[in-house]
Order: C-alpha cells, then sequence, then structure tokens
C-alpha cells in the first residue's frame, strides 16, 4: 500500500512516522469522555456513529466492560486499516487503552488480518497497558467486520451479524457491554487525548471535523486496484471536507469519470457530480452517498458501469449470511437482473424490476447489508441511466 500526504493536513500520516511516545492522559475518564466530545469524533468505520456518546453509554453500563478495535476491513475497497496498522500500531494501540480506561474496561481486543497478528501480539505484549490487549486474526469475509459478527466471532461462534435486538454495547462479548470502535477511530481519539480538541477542529468542518483516511483505487473486474497500472490502492488523509477532486488528485487521478463512493456499500457518482463533491456526509447525501469508511473507487478506462455493478452485486450477494430473505431471496435476484442489464439486454421491465427489488429489501435485513447493496443498485441505476435504455 502507498502512502500519500495531501498536503498540509496529514496528522495521522504524520503520527504514523513519528517514535511512540507515552500514552497521553488527560485527566482521566472524566475528562476524557467531554474532550472527545468536544472533539465531534464520529466513527470511521464507515456510520460515523458520534463516539463520546458510545463511550458513555459503555462506561455507564453495570458490571464487566470489554472494547474491540475493530480492524477487520472486510470491505474489498479499502486499505486503510492496514495501513494505519502497519505504520502506527502504537497510536491504534495508544487509542484502544485510553478508550479501555474511559469505559472502565477489564478486557480488550484488537482484531486484524492474520498476517498481522503476530507482530501486533508482540507489540501490544511490549506496552505496559492496564489491560493486556488479546490480538485476534479476523474471518475472512466481507461481513466479519460488522459489531455482531465481530462479537460473534470473539465468542467462538461462526461470525455472521445477530439480530439486532440487542445492542453490543448492552451484551457483547461473553455476555458483557462491549464497546466496539474501529481501529482508525481510536487513533484519532488517541490524536485529540495528546492534542485536545481544538486541536482536532482545526481542520475539517465545524459539523464534520477532523482527517479521515481514504484509500483510492480503480475498479476493473470486480477487483479494486491501484490507480497506476499493476499498482495497488493508495492511502491519502484528507480534511472532511475536502473537494473530492483534490483528494482523486492528490492520488494521481485527473480525469475521474464515474466514481464508487464508500465502497461496495456505498453509491456511483456521475463524473460531473465528483467535480461539484466534497469528503462529506453532508455534501454527500445529496446523491444518496457518504465517504463511509473512505472508499473512492474509481470506474477504470475501459472498464464498464453496468458490468462492474453486476459483478459487485454478485460479490454481495454471495457474501450475505443468508439468515434474513432479503439475502437469501433479494439480493441474488437483484444480481441476476444487473446481470442481464449488464450482458445487454434492453427491457424497461428489467430497471423497473431491479428498482422495486432494492425498495423491498432496504431496510428488511438483522444488519445494513441489503440496504448497503440496495443503495449501490439504485445509484447505479441513476448514474448509469443511458446505458442500460
Ligand atoms: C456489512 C457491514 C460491514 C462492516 N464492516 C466493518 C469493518 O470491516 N470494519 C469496521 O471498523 N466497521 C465495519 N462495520 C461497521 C461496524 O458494524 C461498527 O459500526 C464499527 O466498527 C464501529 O466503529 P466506529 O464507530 O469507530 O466506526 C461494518 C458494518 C456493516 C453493516
Ligand atoms: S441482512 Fe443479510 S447479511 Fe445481514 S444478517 Fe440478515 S442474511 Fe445476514
Amino acid at each position: 500500500m502507498t502512502s500519500l500526504l495531501t498536503a498540509p493536513v496529514h496528522p495521522l500520516l504524520d503520527a504514523a512516522g513519528a517514535a511512540p511516545a507515552p500514552v497521553p492522559w488527560r485527566g482521566g475518564p472524566d475528562l476524557l469522555i467531554p474532550e472527545i466530545a468536544a472533539a465531534g469524533l464520529t466513527g470511521r468505520g464507515g456510520a460515523g456513529f458520534p463516539v463520546a456518546r458510545k463511550l458513555a453509554a459503555v462506561s455507564r453500563a453495570d458490571g464487566k466492560v470489554t472494547v474491540v478495535a475493530n480492524g477487520a476491513e472486510g470491505e474489498p475497497a479499502s486499505g486503510k486499516d492496514a495501513f494505519l496498522l502497519a505504520e502506527a500500531p502504537h497510536v491504534v494501540l495508544d487509542g484502544l487503552a485510553l478508550a479501555a480506561e474511559a469505559v472502565g474496561a477489564t478486557r480488550a481486543f484488537l482484531v486484524t488480518a492474520p498476517e498481522r497478528v503476530p507482530a501486533l501480539r508482540a507489540l501490544a505484549a511490549s506496552r505496559e497497558d492496564r489491560v493486556a490487549v488479546e490480538v485476534r486474526a479476523r474471518a475472512e469475509t466481507f461481513l466479519a467486520g460488522e459489531e455482531t459478527a465481530l462479537v460473534a466471532a470473539l465468542n467462538g461462534r461462526a461470525p455472521r451479524p445477530a439480530d439486532k435486538a440487542r445492542r453490543v454495547t448492552e451484551s457483547g462479548v461473553g455476555g458483557a457491554p462491549t464497546l466496539v470502535q474501529n481501529v482508525e477511530t481510536l487513533a484519532h481519539l488517541a490524536l485529540i487525548a495528546r492534542h485536545g480538541a481544538a486541536w482536532f477542529r482545526s481542520r475539517g468542518t465545524a459539523a464534520e471535523p477532523g482527517t479521515m483516511l481514504v484509500t483510492v483505487g480503480r475498479l476493473r473486474g470486480g477487483t479494486p486496484a491501484g490507480v497506476r497500472a499493476g499498482s495497488r490502492p493508495r492511502v491519502a488523509e484528507a480534511a472532511l471536507g475536502t473537494p473530492l477532486v483534490d483528494v482523486l488528485d492528490a492520488a494521481g487521478v485527473r480525469e475521474p469519470g464515474p466514481v464508487l463512493v464508500g465502497g461496495f456499500h456505498g453509491a456511483w457518482l456521475a463524473p460531473g457530480e465528483v467535480a461539484a463533491a466534497r469528503l462529506s456526509r453532508e455534501s454527500l447525501a445529496q446523491w444518496g452517498a457518504s465517504p463511509g469508511a473512505g472508499v473512492l473507487a474509481v470506474l477504470a478506462p475501459g472498464a464498464s458501469g453496468p458490468a462492474e455493478t453486476a459483478r459487485v452485486t454478485r460479490y454481495l450477494a454471495d457474501a450475505s449470511a443468508r439468515q434474513c430473505v432479503a439475502c437469501v431471496n433479494g439480493l441474488p435476484a437483484m444480481a441476476v437482473l444487473l446481470e442481464r442489464l449488464a450482458a445487454g439486454e434492453r427491457d424497461a421491465g428489467l430497471v423497473a424490476a431491479a428498482r422495486r427489488l432494492a425498495g423491498r429489501v432496504a431496510g428488511r435485513g438483522a444488519c445494513h447489508h441489503p440496504d448497503g447493496t440496495a443503495r449501490l443498485v439504485m445509484s447505479a441505476l441513476r448514474v448509469f441511466e443511458k446505458e442500460w435504455s
């Protein structure tokens, strides 16, 4: 993974280059949570939930509490968590230690790719954190990083999403109230503890402060690859609110064409929209998109938007845990419709059927997998409209 600095804001990437420093301590849990609230830090794993609210909820929980650093990164188009854990693992572990302190945790886990486990175990063992960190290998599936699937795996069960009737913040690992945060979120938390809320807010927008890591790649054959031929995706760091074209430009993409924003559960933007969009929830919402976990997958030159969408939809249909009707029936049917369209069948009924199905599966699963797949399909029907008719 090649890193890239989108000057002049790159506190996470700077921290990656710096030597580990003592874990900062801003007055204990009672002060850390308000500091994180003042910073306005939101989760970087996809949903963008306010971190302080989750910390506060878990810190009020009865009994033993567990914290989990989510580095599963099941999204094929994302590489930023792997990059962060390779380049700045100490900052992630600082964040995990601070979060554990803030919520009074007695157990802490870090879940990551199997090949990264030995080095991270050694690093965790070399530290003097109050709560020892247990480093675990992720399951190798798209859904493995969804928090209830992650918790199921840590509980020794199959890594499938569970019914959300009970939140993991109430009953998670071993039945204990559990805080799950993305590894990048924890790294930001550590830097806020070190430098303060005002420092964090000096970048980004008032509504969406700070920076985020972005993985920029090209999509061809249903596989995200690097921007240059044969190269791997690149990881950039940009302030929230940065024009998308600036992030892409810094990654070497000059005339982007359509971009799948937010990853496989994301939404396509047409070239004119890419030119107008910014890296923020507020800006991207007008096209039904969001930064998600910070993925910009550019349609590769010569690749077909409909064909790529059909491939990704098939991948998502195959990736479902096949527990809910929306996934068992809806997603494979949607993949078939898109495959027929991508193969050149021209029948207005196909587009209408795909639209109807997408509307029907959204919000109908135990997890957000059908919603994300529906979002992708709806955006493709809109952006590639001319190619379907
Ligand atoms: C299908 C699906 C897959 C997900 N995969 C990941 C993942 O690989 N890594 C991650 O951090 N969060 C993932 N999430 C989000 C997690 O469920 C959870 O919201 C997140 O880890 C919380 O951390 P954050 O608030 O710091 O973002 C996924 C969510 C869904 C619906
Ligand atoms: S919605 Fe799909 S992926 Fe989510 S739990 Fe149900 S079957 Fe599994």
